[in-house]
């Protein structure tokens, strides 16, 4: 962790009898913490705007603070962030007017929380409830009827990121195991990405070489600490990611979730060993640092090895997809801008057959 963050680190403060991490950066405060007592060291005015999917509002405990904040609640976040959610999110804030503005879950309730910040002057706080690390970036992806992914990015960072262990502990052990597979990717991507940035590698370093093993820790058994390290991690692989960008893995994803509408993080269960094993042969050189930076032998065998412990898809097939899909999907891939950040040029061939692969 660089010296910015690790000064940062310093500060820190008893609420409520519990230990409670703050870091600052210039235009962002990081948290860890239980929600209700974070949410009361930091002043929020209302009337406040809490946007998220059922699962996720419902699974705040927002410790008697509903009334005094005013909450409104918009709990109708899908995956992918379909343009119909944003809209409607849209349009209930601008009848509310918050003056703050809470999303709480995955990366799509996240990013939901990006576009309706873009549109409505409020403080923004980001309450994930997975591995996503959306929080910690500035772009947003937002599915389009057209069954492509629109991307576009915000100026604005969350000014306020609330990580609470007890939170993560809600979530459902798959579902965490492919949600840290999609940070592990962040890394990964991160690592041997086209644009550098000395910090954002630093960052994907250190959470590279943890998640694999904290990962395969919480499959057998979740704990309070754990989540915490998991977060911890997956904060370090989001800021990686909105620093260094994406490849070819998360090109693939990205269209196949548009397609599919199978979760990111399933998608990346499936999509990451194949991913590895192409740049493996079209940038060997890029891979093999990125394995010895994690100190991992064979990453294609450790995202295996995750994706086993947790019983996730290794295949389009087994979920049923037609196989045309797979021939959709080739376009979108080949017309993404993140193949520009990957280690080795991409040919339609190798598109073809990763597809194939992922296919089963
Ligand atoms: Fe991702």
């Amino acid at each position: 962790m660089g010296s910015r963050f690790r000064g940062a680190h310093d500060r820190r403060a008893k609420v409520a009898g519990m230990s409670s991490t703050e870091m600052r950066t210039p235009a962002q405060r990081v948290h860890v913490g239980a929600i209700a007592e974070v949410l009361r060291t930091l002043e929020i005015e209302g009337p406040v705007l809490v946007l998220g999917s059922k699962r996720s509002v419902a699974a705040v405990d927002w410790g008697g603070l509903e009334s005094r904040l005013a909450l409104t609640y918009f709990d109708r976040s899908e995956p992918h962030n379909p343009q119909r959610v944003v809209d409607e999110a849209i349009r209930l804030a601008r009848d509310v007017a918050p003056r703050t503005i809470i999303a709480v879950g995955s990366a799509s309730a996240i990013d939901l929380g990006k576009t309706v910040r873009k549109e409505i002057d409020a403080l923004a706080v980001a309450i994930p409830s997975t591995l996503g690390g959306a929080e910690m970036s500035r772009g947003y992806g937002v599915l389009q009827a057209t069954h492509e992914k629109a991307v576009g990015a915000t100026r604005h960072v969350y000014a306020e990121v609330c990580y609470d262990p007890e939170l993560l502990a809600t979530l459902p052990t798959a579902t965490l195991g492919a949600s840290g597979l999609n940070a592990w990717a962040h890394t990964i991507e991160a690592r041997y990405a086209g644009r550098e940035h000395w910090l954002g590698r630093a960052a994907a370093e250190a959470a590279g070489r943890r998640l694999p093993a904290l990962l395969l820790e919480a499959a057998a058994s979740r704990h309070v600490a754990l989540h915490r390290q998991l977060f911890e991690a997956a904060h370090l692989a989001g800021f990686a990611l909105n620093a260094c960008g994406m490849a070819i893995h998360h090109a693939t994803c990205h269209a196949l979730g548009g397609l599919t509408r199978i979760p990111h993080g399933v998608l990346n269960a499936m999509v990451l060993p194949h991913a590895l094993r192409l740049n493996g042969r079209l940038a060997p050189a890029a891979l093999a640092e990125v394995a010895a930076s994690f100190a991992i032998v064979d990453l294609v065998w450790e995202a295996e090895r995750v994706r086993d412990a947790y019983k996730l898809p290794r295949t389009l097939a087994e979920l049923g997809v037609p196989r045309e899909t797979t021939e959709l999907a080739i376009e979108p891939i080949f017309a993404s801008p993140l193949l520009r950040n990957n280690p080795a040029p991409v040919e339609r061939g190798d598109l073809v057959d990763l597809l194939c692969a992922v296919y089963g």
